[in-house]
């Protein structure tokens, strides 16, 4: 008998060994067929739905080799009851490493509980531009910062014997055009500002990854050698297995596998019988299709070997400490932009009655419906967890607003009002040819015509006005911004957003988001645009570094937020090892209530005989502090994060130069606190 011996608790030795005795009996055909997904229209056609449960893939059957599994994410696992967290651009908003790293063991605990081994939801794509239509599922525009996110959330994630997908790669940033856009780009951009973030997580173990649509460089992705066989197995030295985009992500039996493309998902299209006749009739080496075997059937069986430490009932789908996990993330993700004359917290004790008005009000909008959606029937909305928090305390009069005279009165007649409008999955998320109603990308970037008249005529008699702001990225504000004393964004913040709103707006819970892009004033602040494009160049600039190099001042810069207290940054030091560099405040909360602040480290460049950004994110911590403690806040930097790309060496240099290390609240200068290092 073929069988294996294939056991819990293997070592990677035996799993090698394992490995070499199945390429060694395993026919053709089979091999081939490890390198699809399977049976999935088969699934779709029983369910009726897609993303109802696990798609398989890989595995054989005769060897006792198990299959990998696939769900979506990323706010969750996609699977029916799961737990639905704020989409990840809130939680990179929250600046919260280990609170992320604890979210991927909620989505690896409950994607085990629902069979699924393969979670197939870190998307890691940059951020460019705010009208990107799946802005939500990534964590903001910084490499630096959406590296650490994506690493936390695989670490959790694998935990678990979860295999991790940091998805798309790579340079995936426009929506309408994902299948034909090709991406142009100088080496130095795509080293140091469009795949950082994917080394990052590679680095850090995360077992797949999926290719995405778009060309690079006038090649498919999928088809790409240079992204997967020459960097990512290459340099990065990627032992696990790529798998495709799943609409059309192989167009090419041939220039997939030789591109270095292991699994065609979620069906055997243009490998399965097309690959095995390429093969057969010499035009594919078999050492290609062995190479990819290796890659899927080591990693899958690492993942489905490991002992586990737990039991995954179905008890922990969608279970109490995974729901309060979310409202957490929620209250530690939303960003007070704007506080005149502290008009919050509000004080349930003085408030008589209280108006929440606006389309948004009691939406369960917990953002795009595609391959993310989480399917959670018991969101709170914000008009619910506003009128749990205040009980009998507060009269709540609620009004969508649709009849602005009627919103008028009614923000007259009352001491405050919260006015909640901005996006749903109509006007953001992913394009779905033949099944999505929008575009994809945003249409506006600013908010609808009707929301600013509501905001207008509120503002105009209701001097207490907190405007709520709801979606997936930045949303310009300038025509209305003045005139309310009190701004919030609150992302779409999962299925507890309306408690965790509600606790911010109370004061329960004291806001530490801060912003994970910049919002500019204009939008022709920001990078070149189109939704619907066969070409664009991807330049060495976007978000804050644009904006600083060409001096605009931006709306809002990246990493600000405000609080309910107060703090004040002082006594900067620099020590230096011959690997790093460790920089020291003192941060003290200078107000009466507790609070969090996110402590950031800058680097900019002084005398670099090189084109350099004037400064960039190379450290990250957020502190709790009680009212007048002070503590010393350390962050490490690696020296060899000090690197710049050199396209004529191929390789990251470290120049001997004068650095400026920053550090304090927010990108902003008046922010930060400096001090000069020179290398030498
Ligand atoms: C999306 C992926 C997703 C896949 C499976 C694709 O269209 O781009 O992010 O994982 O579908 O649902």
């Amino acid at each position: 008998m073929d069988k294996l011996d294939i056991r819990k608790g293997m070592t990677d030795d035996k799993i090698d060994v394992a490995v070499n005795k199945a390429l060694d009996i395993m026919t053709l055909k089979e091999k081939v067929a490890t390198m699809s997904g399977n049976n999935f229209y088969l699934l779709l056609l029983k369910d009726h739905k897609f993303g109802v449960r696990a798609y398989p893939g890989g595995g054989v059957k005769r060897l006792n080799i198990p299959p990998f599994l696939f769900t979506d994410g990323p706010k969750g696992v996609s699977m029916p009851g799961s737990t639905c967290f704020p989409v990840p651009m809130a939680r990179g908003a929250s600046w919260d490493i280990l609170l992320e790293e604890k979210i991927g063991e909620v989505i690896g605990k409950e994607a085990r509980a629902q069979g699924a081994n393969l979670f197939g939801g870190v998307c890691i794509n940059l951020l460019r531009h705010p009208a990107w239509g799946r802005a939500q599922e990534t964590f903001g525009e910084d490499p630096f910062h959406i590296g650490e996110f994506g690493a936390a959330v695989i670490r959790g994630v694998q935990k678990h014997n979860v295999m991790a997908t940091a998805k798309h790669y790579a340079a995936n940033s426009i929506e309408y055009s994902r299948f034909k856009v090709n991406v142009q780009i100088s080496e130095r951009t795509l080293r140091e500002v469009y795949l950082p973030h994917f080394k990052r997580c590679i680095e850090d173990g995360c077992a797949t990854v999926m290719s995405a649509y778009n060309k690079v460089r006038g090649e498919y992705c999928g088809h790409n050698s240079y992204l997967l066989r020459d960097i990512l197995k290459g340099e990065w030295e990627f032992d696990g297995f790529v798998h495709s985009d799943w609409m059309n992500g192989l167009r090419d039996t041939i220039k997939g596998i030789s591109g270095g493309l292991d699994v065609e998902m979620p069906r055997a299209k243009h490998y399965g019988r097309k690959l095995e006749k390429a093969v057969r009739l010499g035009k594919v080496p078999l050492n290609l299709i062995d190479d990819s075997v290796r890659r899927i059937l080591r990693t899958t069986l690492k993942f489905t070997t490991k002992k586990d430490t737990q039991n995954y009932d179905s008890g922990v789908i969608g279970c109490n400490d995974h729901v309060l996990l979310s409202r957490e993330v929620a209250e530690k993700s939303m960003v007070l932009l704007k506080n005149q004359n502290k008009l919050l917290p509000f004080n349930s004790d003085e408030i008589g009655t209280l108006a929440v008005l606006g389309p948004l009000i009691d939406k369960k909008n917990t953002g795009d419906h595609g391959s993310s959606h989480v399917r959670q029937k018991n969101i709170i909305t914000h008009l619910q967890g506003i009128k749990k928090r205040v009980g009998n305390k507060v009269k709540v009069i609620h009004n969508e607003g649709k009849d602005i005279d009627t919103a008028q009165q009614i923000a007259q007649s009352v001491d405050s009002v919260v006015l909640i409008v901005g996006y749903t999955s109509k006007d953001e998320g992913e394009y779905i040819p033949h099944i999505s109603k929008g575009l994809g990308d945003r249409t506006i970037l600013g908010l609808k015509e009707d929301d600013i008249k509501l905001i207008n005529a509120v503002a105009k008699v209701n001097k207490k006005c907190v405007v709520v702001l709801v979606g997936g990225s930045a949303i310009l504000m300038e025509e209305w911004k003045e005139k309310v004393p009190s701004i919030l964004m609150a992302w779409y913040s999962g299925m507890e957003g309306g408690n965790a709103l509600a606790n911010i707006l109370f004061g329960k819970v004291n806001p530490s988001g801060k912003l994970p892009f910049t919002i500019p004033k204009d939008q022709a602040h920001l990078p070149y645009f189109k939704i619907d494009i066969d070409e664009i160049e991807y330049g060495y600039y976007h978000g804050y570094t644009l904006m600083e190099k060409e001096d605009i001042e931006p709306a809002f810069p990246f990493g600000f937020g405000l609080s309910y207290t107060e703090y004040k940054y002082e006594n900067i030091r620099v020590e230096s090892t011959e690997e790093k560099i460790i920089v020291s405040v003192d941060v003290s909360n200078i107000g009466a209530i507790a609070g969090e602040e996110i402590v950031q480290l800058y680097v900019g460049f002084e005398n670099s005989s090189v084109d350099r950004p004037i400064k960039l994110l190379r450290g990250f911590k957020r502190v709790a502090l009680k009212p007048k403690e002070t503590k010393t806040v350390s962050i490490d930097v690696w020296k060899k994060d000090f690197a710049w790309y050199n396209p004529e060496n191929n390789a990251w240099e470290v120049e001997n130069i004068t650095y400026t290390i920053y550090i304090g609240a927010s990108s902003n200068k008046k922010d930060l606190l400096t001090k000069k290092l020179t290398f030498n």
